[in-house]
This record gives structure tokens, sequence and C-alpha cells, in this order.
């Protein structure tokens, strides 16, 4: 046999295997693993429906204590589906080896659930995102409570950079266990109407969270908020009733670019510092297919339902955003690995750091300001899995 004979002969006796590759699992049930009494609720709704209509396959709901236990169920086969965040993805696929049947499409052609921009007053001339030292920045909060090595300090890091910042939380003492955090991270915090909780990581300081970073900017008292490309658009036109938000108009505000250069708030997608992955079904490897094609056919019937059980709605189960995202246009096969997903930078990111969980946000606009400093990161290695500590949910 001559190299081209034997290459062919390896082809067809491939080929079958490759193309029957997903039909040929027997198993038929996919167990998808649920959170809440919510998840669970919707769960059995759509195993029901789905077998009312003689959908392909059976559903059936596992309940998971939290995330980890979700992955650790999934590893063993006792699940075999779950919908996770961008950072619980990281880790089912880094620490666990798992990987991704689907992920959701909110616009209909991309994964990204959001873009973190720079927001600033369209009266700051002479601003540059190249140009943020002494500068003062808005932040929504400080999120997770994982301590963080003096190699890996980020409000350090933020408070040597900006003039003067508001980051509720920062000094939290879960946050801050030896009070070493710089003050001026909170300097741009103003608390509720009695002057009091100032920097706290919850509503009653008034620039806390999305809306209130933009508030930040919007008074005068920060240069940049750190927010996402849809913060505005959640804040302008009465939607927002406080008189701060009022005022607004969305020609006061400009975004500002990693290039150093500016643009319109609707050119977020050319505009961001970071484009966050949407959310997206984790599966065994072997089960990429399989749980796709059952997907498939749920999507199919119950995507764009009007009546009846509708997969991206979440009216009637008490909370938003059940199982998938409400604003989830439909599931898109993920054929690649799952750091395809996750995309280069985010994943970059997340390989280079150690602490990348205390704050998603100042890692990512630090990034180059922390190369300058010379902090080093500590590498992600597989043994810092176990210390995966309940992962953030949302920014
Ligand atoms: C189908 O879903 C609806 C909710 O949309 C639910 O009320 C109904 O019980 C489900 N049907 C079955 C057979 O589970
Ligand atoms: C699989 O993992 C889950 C979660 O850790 C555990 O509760 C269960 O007992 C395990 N099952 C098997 C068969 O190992
Ligand atoms: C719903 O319909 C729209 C428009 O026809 C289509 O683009 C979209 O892919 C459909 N969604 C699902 C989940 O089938």
């Amino acid at each position: 046999m001559d190299r081209l004979e034997r290459r062919l002969m390896v082809a067809f006796l491939l080929l079958p295997l490759l193309s029957v590759s997903c039909a040929a699992h027997q198993k038929t049930t996919v167990s998808w693993c649920v959170l809440s009494d919510a998840e669970e609720q919707k769960c059995l709704h759509l195993a029901g429906n789905a077998t009312a209509r003689n959908i392909r396959g059976t559903l059936e709901c596992v309940r998971g204590e939290d995330t980890r236990d979700c992955l650790d169920k999934i590893k063993n086969g006792t699940a075999d589906a779950a919908s996770m965040f961008a950072d619980d993805i990281y880790a089912a696929g880094f620490c666990h080896g798992l990987e991704l049947a689907a992920g959701e499409s909110h616009n209909g052609v991309d994964g990204y659930s959001y873009y973190v921009v720079a927001m600033a007053r369209r009266s700051s001339s002479d601003l540059s995102l190249l140009e943020m030292h002494e500068r003062s920045s808005c932040h929504p909060g400080i999120r997770t409570t994982i301590s963080m090595g003096e190699q890996c300090n980020f409000p350090r890091a933020v408070g040597n950079f900006f003039g003067y910042s508001c980051v509720p939380g920062v000094k939290d003492v879960q946050h801050d266990p030896k009070g070493n955090n710089p003050k001026n991270l909170c300097e741009a915090c103003i608390g509720d109407d009695n002057d009091r909780h100032i920097c706290a990581n919850n509503p009653r300081e008034r620039h806390y969270g999305e809306s209130g970073a933009l508030r930040c900017v919007a008074e005068n008292l920060g240069d940049v908020a750190f927010v996402k490309h849809s913060t505005i658009f959640d804040n302008l036109d009465g939607k927002n009733q406080e008189s701060w938000a009022l005022d607004l108009e969305l020609e006061d505000l400009k975004l500002l670019c990693p290039d150093g250069t500016e643009a319109g708030l609707d050119e977020f997608e050319r505009c961001h510092l970071a484009a966050v992955p949407a959310n997206a079904v984790v599966v065994r490897m072997e089960d990429k297919c399989r749980v796709w094609k059952f997907l498939e056919r749920l999507q199919n019937a119950f995507g764009n339902a009007t009546e009846g059980f509708r997969l991206f709605s979440s009216a009637g189960y008490g909370e938003s955003n059940v199982l998938f995202d409400d604003d989830t246009h439909h599931l898109q096969r993920v054929l690649g690995s799952y750091t395809s997903w996750l995309g280069p930078t985010y994943t970059t990111m997340l390989q280079a750091f150690d602490c990348f969980l205390s704050n998603r946000i100042l890692l990512m606009e630090l990034e180059e300001e922390i190369q300058r400093l010379n902090l080093h990161p500590i590498p992600l290695t597989p043994s810092s899995c176990s210390a995966f500590p309940t992962l953030s949910r949302h920014l």
C-alpha cells in the first residue's frame, strides 16, 4: 500500500465514525443541574412540555447545591449540563476539563453579553485613557471576597494610579483585612443623604453600582466611570427618576477608547475595554454534540414561542434570567473549545492572574498599568483551582 492508499483507507475507516459520532450515543437523557427552586420549576416545565411535544430525548432536572457542586456532578456523570457565567466557564474548562455545547447570543450575532466601557463627560476635553494618571475614576463596586496576596494588590495599584476614586467596598474588612487599601479609593464616594455609609458596598452609597458609577461622573466627582455599555441607556428617558438622571442627556457623555481616542455612546462595539462573554452550557467533552442536538430541538420548539412554554422567558418563576438570560435571542453551537467562547482577551487575562476574581474591571483597565508598576501576577495553576471561591455572578 502506498501512502495515498493508506491515507484513503484511514479516511474511509474514520468517516463513518465521524459522521455518526453524535447520533451513536445511546444515552437519550440529558440531566440538567439546577440551582434554585425557580430553575428547577422551569426545568420541569421544559421537560414536561418537551415530552408533550414528542421532542426526541428526555430532560431530567438534578438539584445542585452551588456552581461548584454542579461542576462536580457533570464531571462524574450525575448531571450532564448546566448553564454558567463566564467566570464559571473558565473554572469548568481550566480546572475540570469540561467543555461547552452551546452559548447564548443576545444580539443574534455574537456571544457577548455586554461590553465594559470607560464613560466620561463630553465637556472633559484633554482626557484620554492613555493619560489617566491622577485622574479620578468611579467603579460600580468591589465584588468578591477572595484574599489578595501582596503581589497582586489591585486596590493598591488603582490607588497609586488614580488621583481619587470611588470603589465601593474597597475599605471593607473582607477586602482590606490589614487596612492598607488607599483612602483615596473612597474619596469620590458620597454615602447616603446624611453622609453615612460612605464607600459602602451597597446601594446606601449613592455612587454604588452601575448607575451609581454613572452618577459619580454625571455629578462631576469622577472623570471617568468604568461601567457596562448599557448603563447609560438604563438611566435615560425617565427610566431613572432620580434628579441627577433626569437632567442627563445622551450628548453629555462620551466613551474613551483604549487607543486614546474617543467615541459616541453607541460605538461600544469598537470602543470598549473588555467584551464579557455571554452564558454558555457546560458539558463533558463527549457530550458536546449530543447536548447541542437536544438543545437545538428544544429551541426550535420553544425559542420563539409566543404562547405556552417559552425557553427565554422567566415570567411566572418569580426571578429573572432563569436557566437562560431573558435577553437571549437564540442559542448558538459552540464548536471550538471553551477558550474560543471566552475569547482571547478574556482567557489570557484570566490565565495570567490568579487574583482576577478580586475585581474584573480593575483588572482589565489596569492590565497595562500593572505591568508598568511591575506587580508580578501569579500564574493560575491547577492547584489554585481548589481555592476557587463561589464565583461572582455579575460584575
Ligand atoms: C408547560 O409549561 C407551562 C409553563 O409555561 C406549564 O404551566 C405547564 O405545566 C407545562 N406543561 C407540562 C406538561 O409540563
Ligand atoms: C458525583 O459528585 C457529586 C457532587 O460532588 C456527589 O454528590 C455524588 O455522590 C457523586 N456521584 C458519584 C457516582 O460519584
Ligand atoms: C426566532 O426567529 C428569528 C426571526 O425569524 C430568528 O432569527 C431566530 O433565530 C429564531 N430563534 C430561535 C431560537 O429559533
